[in-house]
């Protein structure tokens, strides 16, 4: 089935007539359109998204995730009276026969959510007010979590943060050598090794091996967040479909990785990749402030070495797959991966050159929240 096809949105419970479907946002993930339905002079709007099964090749166990995430964050809203609980948090349409999802003959599966009006996402960071915003969101949003009912949710993607097993990965990409990469990126691969072994003695020596597992959103990219269009605020936290039990490393490491450098994360020109600690500072006070009411002092201890753990195992999957040819990443352009590795492992450099900076940026913060 196609995205516009009206048997397939006949398929979920909708009233009004279906006017238009169109492409929506930047994830890089699922397949997102917007659709427009008209009713007594009205017209209303979802999101309907085509899931990608490659990544998520079990629809069920995302969708009963997706329902114990957003039955608990409402419940929160609810407890803090908060105005317009239904931008707060994603809501899904059923289908017409009660699922939360249609699966099509081509095996396809299709969910839709109610669209979150006057908002917008940000690609890329555009100051240090909506560094702190986007943090404390975050924070805030693993914080709500933290009392989930057990059990845990269901793993949606196995070992999605294991920084060793992705290393173990690259290097037998580098042996098995698929499409003939390995020579031209000896230098890439040496340097993602000897960063592995320092991040990993980091880790160690602040007792990262006691870090409590948390339920975290695990995917914490700028665009994952709903902001108000008019006011700036954070509304929404969005794209569930990662959250699990992790480490609150994950999400702050993330936030850090995407929202410290103002450059595309394919930067070719290593020169104009710079960290910003500025930025740093920003998602650091934020991050503490949404989250101080649960963090362990391990994790406190944690939070600086967060963003180059993230940093590096994002360098390990992109040179991964440049060498394997470019399976998972989308690409536009050859070498794309290879320059999204380099532009990493740049910034991954200038955040370890600046660590001091980092565990300063993060006490001073803990202090201010006491
Ligand atoms: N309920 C919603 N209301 C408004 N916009 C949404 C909603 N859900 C998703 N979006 C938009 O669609 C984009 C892609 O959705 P997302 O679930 O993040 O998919 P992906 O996993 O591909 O990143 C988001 O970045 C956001 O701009
Ligand atoms: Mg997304």
């Amino acid at each position: 089935m196609t995205h516009a096809d009206p048997a397939l949105i006949d398929e979920f419970h909708i009233d009004g007539a279906w006017r238009e479907t169109r492409r929506y946002g930047s994830g890089h993930i699922h397949d997102t359109f917007l659709i427009t339905f008209e009713g007594s002079g009205l017209a209303s709007r979802y999101i309907l998204q085509r899931i990608n099964a490659e990544i998520f090749p079990d629809p069920e166990a995302l969708s009963r995730n997706l329902e114990r995430i957003t039955t608990h964050l409402r419940a929160k809203l609810s407890e803090r009276k908060t105005l317009e609980p239904e931008r707060h948090c994603l809501r899904v349409v059923n289908t017409r026969s009660g699922e939360p999802f249609h699966a099509d003959a081509a095996g396809d599966a299709w969910r839709v959510f109610h669209f979150i009006d006057g908002t917008r996402t940000i690609d890329c960071v555009e100051g240090p007010k909506q560094a702190y915003t986007a943090a404390r969101a975050f924070g805030r949003f693993a914080v709500d979590l933290v009392d989930l009912p057990p059990p845990p949710l269901a793993v949606t993607i196995p070992d999605f943060h294991d920084l060793p097993k992705r290393v173990r990965q690259l290097e037998n990409a580098a042996a098995a050598d698929l499409v003939g990469r390995a020579a031209g990126v000896r230098e890439e691969l040496d340097q993602s090794l000897r960063q592995f072994a320092r991040i990993e003695a980091a880790l160690a020596a602040c007792g990262a091996d006691q870090l409590p597992e948390r339920t975290v959103h695990n995917d914490c990219k700028l665009n994952n967040l709903l902001l108000d269009a008019r006011s700036g605020e954070s509304l929404c936290v969005i794209d569930l479909d990662t959250v699990m039990l992790g480490s609150v490393l994950f999400d702050f490491g993330e936030l850090v990785r995407s929202g410290t450098c103002r450059s595309p994360e394919d930067e070719p020109d290593l020169n104009r990749i710079h960290f910003d600690s500025e930025l740093f500072d920003a998602l650091a006070r934020g991050y503490l402030t949404g989250a101080s009411p649960f963090l362990t002092p391990i994790e406190i201890a944690a939070l600086p070495l967060a963003g180059p753990d993230l940093t590096l195992e994002n360098a390990v999957r992109f040179l991964a797959d440049h060498l394997s040819g470019d399976r998972y990443f989308r690409i536009q352009r050859d070498g794309q991966n290879l320059d999204r590795a380099r532009a990493q492992l740049r910034l991954l450099d200038l955040m370890l050159n600046d660590l001091d900076t980092l565990r300063t940026a993060v006490e001073r913060a803990a202090e201010e929240r006491g």
